[in-house]
């Protein structure tokens, strides 16, 4: 297959960006995308031209790391992170633009690579349970629903990619954070901190670069480990009642 790539380069987060049109051949079906981008880093590297920066690292769908728009999309056409993206569901002859993450709480580092540090800080305001760890416990000493267990298990496997971001009009990371809350809320580990824990962590999502969610889905529809929209409900239910219970976030 041969592409048109225009792809978005951009020196750093102060000099002002541009697309860039590169033309790729011989692209195998069973590449995948970043391998694409790949061989044609290789090509410029041998023209001494600058590499096209862009993040990734497991490449297995599981870090969370990797995520590019192509053609407007959040990790492309299929509902996978962009290193499980094939291109074999591309066609031969395609255009396709290429630009980073597209938020205000994402500020681009360098071409298709953003600056993602808001969500370690979202984390890090409550996503977390404090306990003394201890030795580990015996299975099933603390029973838990199975389907809270279930919806728990579901809502964890959010990667922390930032497709809902880049997808949302709105630039909300709500998806992000309600499953954050979710996974911890549901289990019976994160009953003692779960109206503070909502709490602050929604009060450093506001603290961010992140617009308000008005309920539109373009998150879960992008979100590559299918994230709900029932999610975000959970998070209104429980911040709700946390306003309601007067709970006091203490540091
Ligand atoms: S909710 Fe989905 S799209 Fe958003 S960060 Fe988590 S895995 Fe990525
Ligand atoms: S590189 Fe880890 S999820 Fe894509």
């Amino acid at each position: 297959m041969s592409l048109t790539l225009n792809i978005w380069r951009q020196r750093d987060r102060t000099k002002k960006g541009k697309m860039v049109t590169y033309h790729v051949t011989d692209v195998s079906p069973d590449m995948s995308f970043l391998e694409m981008l790949d061989v044609l880093n290789e090509k410029l590297i041998l023209s001494d031209d600058d590499p096209i920066a862009f993040d990734h690292d497991c490449r297995e769908g599981i870090c969370g790391s990797c995520g590019v728009m192509i053609d407007g999309i959040a990790h492309g056409p299929e509902q996978t992170a962009v290193c499980q993206l094939h291109m074999r569901s591309f066609k031969d002859g395609d255009v396709l633009d290429i630009e980073p993450w597209r938020s205000g709480g994402f500020p681009v580092v360098k071409d298709l690579a953003v600056d993602r540090s808001a969500f370690d800080r979202i984390i890090s305001a409550a996503g977390f349970i404090s306990a003394p760890t201890g030795t580990a416990p015996d299975a099933h000493a603390t029973p838990v629903p199975k389907g809270d267990s279930d919806a728990a298990f579901d809502a964890a496997t959010c990667i922390g990619c930032g497709a809902c971001v880049a997808a949302c009009p709105n630039g909300s990371a709500m998806l992000f954070t309600a499953a954050k809350v979710a996974h911890l809320g549901l289990m019976p580990q994160g009953q003692p901190e779960r109206d503070t824990r909502v709490l602050k962590m929604v009060a450093q999502q506001d603290a961010e670069d992140f617009g308000g969610c008005s309920n539109i889905g373009e998150c879960s529809a992008v979100c590559p480990k299918g994230i709900s929209m029932e999610t975000i409900s959970r998070l209104n239910h429980d911040l709700l009642g946390a306003l309601r219970a007067g709970a006091v976030p203490t540091s």
